[in-house]
């Protein structure tokens, strides 16, 4: 398994904003460059303590989260089978064989999980990609343009290109200029890269953009750490282009409620922090 991280808060985030995404928008193709494993064994620690498993209890409170496609969808997979669903299994449980999907990893472990779990779902339309995930949805890109898609990008390395020349953030360009709607994940360790993704899109396309960022804010003293997550100064969001302005209103909604919920929460080492949610559309903060 490539993906150590699954099921931590900067996932949680990810999934909450993807799987409503693709509940409203319902696209008829859906390609994944980084799709990781299918299904992870659940882990019981700090992290998915504040992770997965706190938004679970969080979210029984809460009528907005109770309701996110997400709740629905992990809840299943977690109470059921003890599995935290990825990003490719969130989208395969909404969307079933109504879509078709071109799902991208490098690494054999987790191209096997996807092909297992496609089958499983009986897809009758899931192909998996042991390939660069840049190249092969480039080309996918290009192809039935007739037929409403949905891309989704979540980088190892924004800036890395792989060998059709592309990165993650010239794929995100190209996909968002297409028409086609887009999902675009990434990270940061320090607070003054706050939506740091966005800023360097919006340098690179006129096409409209939202985004939803999560900085984790608290008083322990510690850097940020994106593979630990919940440090203060960690921050992750998600950019949407080509949806429904009710999309990016509803992730809007979610993510607002996500900030309600983990107000005044106490991190693992005993300090106390929150969750700093804000959202820009148009190069303006709203
Ligand atoms: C963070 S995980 C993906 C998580 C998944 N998208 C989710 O949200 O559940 C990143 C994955 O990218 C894969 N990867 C790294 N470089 C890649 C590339 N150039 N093309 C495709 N996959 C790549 C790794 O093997 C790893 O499984």
């Amino acid at each position: 398994m490539a993906n150590p991280h699954f099921g931590k808060l900067a996932d949680v985030w990810k999934h909450v904003a993807l799987a409503e995404v693709v509940e409203l928008e319902r696209p008829r193709r859906y390609a994944e460059t980084h799709a990781g494993s299918a299904a992870y064994p659940i882990v019981h620690d700090a992290e998915r303590e504040f992770g997965i498993l706190r938004f679970l209890k969080v979210a029984a409170g809460s009528d907005l989260l109770a309701r996110s496609r997400y709740n629905a969808v992990t809840a299943f997979w977690l109470n059921d089978r003890g599995l935290y669903p990825g990003s490719a299994l969130q989208v395969m449980t909404i969307l079933g064989d109504d879509s078709s999907y071109l799902l991208c990893d490098m690494d054999p472990e987790s191209a096997a999980d996807l092909q297992y779990w496609g089958r499983e779902l009986n897809l009758s339309r899931c192909e998996v990609a042991q390939t660069d995930g840049m190249a092969a949805v480039a080309a996918w890109l290009g192809q039935h343009a007739d037929q409403p898609g949905l891309v989704h990008i979540d980088p190892f390395d924004p800036d890395a290109r792989g060998p059709a020349g592309y990165s993650a953030l010239d794929l995100a360009v190209r996909v968002a200029e297409s028409g086609t709607p887009l999902v675009y994940w990434y990270g940061y360790e320090e607070s003054s890269d706050q939506a740091w993704a966005y800023a360097r899109l919006t340098s690179r396309t006129r096409t409209p953009l939202w985004c939803g960022d999560v900085l984790v804010t608290g008083t322990s003293g510690t850097p940020g750490d994106l593979g630990i997550a919940t440090t203060p100064g960690t921050g992750f969001g998600v950019i949407l282009a080509n949806v429904h302005a009710g999309t990016a209103d509803a992730c809007t909604t979610l993510g607002n409620a996500l900030a309600e919920a983990y107000a005044d929460v106490v991190f693992s080492d005993g300090s106390r922090g929150s969750l700093n949610f804000t959202t820009r559309s148009n190069g303006q903060a709203v």
